[in-house]
């Protein structure tokens, strides 16, 4: 129900990988011939190709490479990609590629360890060179081959390898090379075979798009139907088929999941689903009648707007250490929810909702290994976490989408900019950055001002989009300052502003001074209780990105 995904600091770095048995469990699209398998051979980018495949226009999945073969033929996709990865193809251990993946009649895309592991097993010669490539690499075309036809000569490219193919396999037309790679590209079009040592998924490779688009358009025959619209109509119709004519019940945060999540299912069963909003009293400013705006207002959708603010700050009282603050926040979030689900149910004539709706991610999904769906909550989606004992059925309409693709759907279905766009914010809201101390009524309100001024400004320079996340944080500390020739006793703001792409890593965002100076003095200026700002310049690691 949170746009940000994790629930803690811990939680963020739990990237379990890609399901151990089989696929992830997604709503794939009924045209299944459409598809693209990603086989994951534990490469940093394997995620990355399957989401440019899909800027392609074609739907495609990310499986472990051990994925049974009937699995991969039950798909029948068009075409499979084998992913990079960390290991050696000689290596004791050293995952490896099942033969009769090739006899499928089914072409095939290695990249870097995938195109090491296609060499190594066809009979090319595979080994470690003397010294890596990594980085920017220029590559050189020695053969058109289909591949590769039409492009540059010489180009830039992204390599990420130390082993090396110095020969191709037999039968193989050894298409490119560059300073670190005597085999760079290989190709068997009679077997529709081939493989690139360089990332074509990355931005530093210019032509990468290309070349995929021309494996899925060219080799494997693929139509690009993979759409935003598409998408919108597809998981109406399923919705529709899921629910039928029972209740259904959301949980809205303000965030881009649980917005378009529920947008979706009100445009496939309109006023058989009610969304809870439970305003915490830890938003951002005027982010809560925004919800109820956009959402009561704007789309008509029957919405429960629940004022519990006085109910968690007197709950929050005396509160300190974060996992506490989080605990209590999380346990009163379900308590509140369980309530308003009662009363509908008593509107209702006694039935309750036997559906609720959630705003589950497929990068969620890969992440948790797969999974079976239905049974499941991951307590990372909400705000403390509703316990995964609710008796509810659950709709996760995002189920098969990254980030990127819910925005799309999100503008799609006219949801407005700010909220499409909405940087992540944490499930415990403002509670987990007054830090150092209790998250009392005035602390809040100074954050939030604080906040709100940080938000104008980055806003106002154009820089909101570029970042991933920006907020103010409030310890509890006091300095002293001179403020119209008094002595002052006032609190610290610390500004923090990152830049990232998936919140495991992070770097400090390199604001223009000029800005700098301009949120300091407004917050000086404006905020009677404020008499310092500072710039908190900890990347991730060795910092995490909120301060609790
Ligand atoms: P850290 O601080 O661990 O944050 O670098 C990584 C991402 O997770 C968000 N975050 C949370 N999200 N509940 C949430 O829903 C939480 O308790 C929570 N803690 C951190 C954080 O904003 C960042 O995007």
């Amino acid at each position: 129900m949170t746009s940000a995904s994790p629930s803690s600091g811990a939680l963020a770095e739990r990237g379990a990988g890609v399901a151990e048995q089989g696929g992830p469990d997604v709503a794939a699209p009924e045209r299944a011939q459409e598809q693209v398998l990603v086989l994951d051979y534990g490469g940093q980018y394997s995620q990355l190709i399957a989401r440019r495949v899909r800027d392609c226009g074609v739907f495609s999945e990310l499986l472990a490479h051990h994925v049974p073969l009937a699995e991969i033929a039950a798909r029948a996709p068009r075409g499979i990609i084998l992913s990079g990865g960390p290991a050696s193809v000689y290596a004791p251990g050293a995952p490896r590629l099942d033969p009769r993946l090739l006899e499928l009649g089914i072409p095939v895309l290695g990249i870097c360890y995938g195109m090491q592991l296609l060499v190594h097993s066809l009979g090319g010669r595979v080994e470690q060179a003397e010294v890596g490539e990594f980085g920017r690499s220029e590559l050189v075309l020695h053969h058109d081959g289909r591949l590769l036809r039409g492009l540059p000569r010489e180009q830039t490219c992204w390599m990420s390898h130390r082993d090396t193919v110095y020969e191709p396999p037999p039968g193989f037309t050894a298409l490119a090379s560059s300073s670190g790679s005597p085999v760079a590209a290989v190709e068997d079009v009679e077997r529709a075979i081939y493989g690139i040592q360089f990332h074509p998924e990355v931005v530093h490779t210019p032509y990468g798009k290309q070349i995929l688009q021309r494996f899925l358009t060219e080799v494997c025959g693929c139509e690009p139907t993979w759409s935003p619209a598409g998408i919108v109509e597809e998981q109406i119709r399923r919705i529709r088929r899921q629910v039928g004519d029972g209740r259904v019940i959301c949980g809205l945060s303000g965030g881009v999941d649980s917005s378009v999540a529920a947008l979706l299912v009100h445009r496939a069963v309109g006023e058989q689903l009610t969304c809870v909003f439970v305003d915490h009293g830890l938003m951002r400013k005027d982010e809560g009648e925004q919800v109820v705006q956009t959402f009561r207002d704007t789309f008509k959708v029957p919405l429960v707007a629940v004022d519990a603010e006085a109910r968690f700050l007197e709950r929050l009282r005396g509160a300190v250490e974060p996992e506490a603050k989080r605990k209590i926040i999380g346990e009163e979030f379900i308590r509140v929810f369980e309530e308003e689900a009662a009363k509908l149910a008593e509107q209702d004539g006694g039935q309750e909702a036997r559906f609720l709706v959630q705003g589950t991610l497929y990068s969620d999904v890969i992440e948790s290994g797969g999974g079976t769906g239905a049974a499941t909550i991951k307590s990372h989606h909400n705000v403390g976490g509703l316990p995964d004992d609710l008796q509810f059925e659950l709709v996760e309409p995002l189920r098969a989408l990254f980030k990127d693709e819910v925005r799309a759907v999100g503008e799609e279905l006219g949801l407005p900019e700010r909220l499409v766009w909405r940087q992540p914010f944490p499930g415990p809201g403002l509670a987990i950055r007054v830090v150092g101390g209790e998250a009392t009524r005035e602390r809040l309100a100074i954050l939030r001002e604080a906040d709100h001024i940080l938000q104008e400004e980055i806003r106002g320079a154009g820089l909101y989009r570029d970042l991933w996340q920006s907020f103010c944080v409030l310890p509890d500390v006091r300095t002293v300052g001179v403020q119209g020739d008094e002595r002052s006793y006032g609190y610290v703001v610390v500004v923090r502003a990152v830049t990232s792409d998936d919140a495991m890593t992070a770097d400090w965002a390199r604001l223009p001074y000029d800005l700098l100076e301009k949120i300091a003095s407004r917050m000086i200026n404006e905020l009677r209780e404020v008499n310092r700002v500072v710039l908190d310049i900890t990347s991730k690691p060795p910092g995490t990105i909120e301060w609790e």
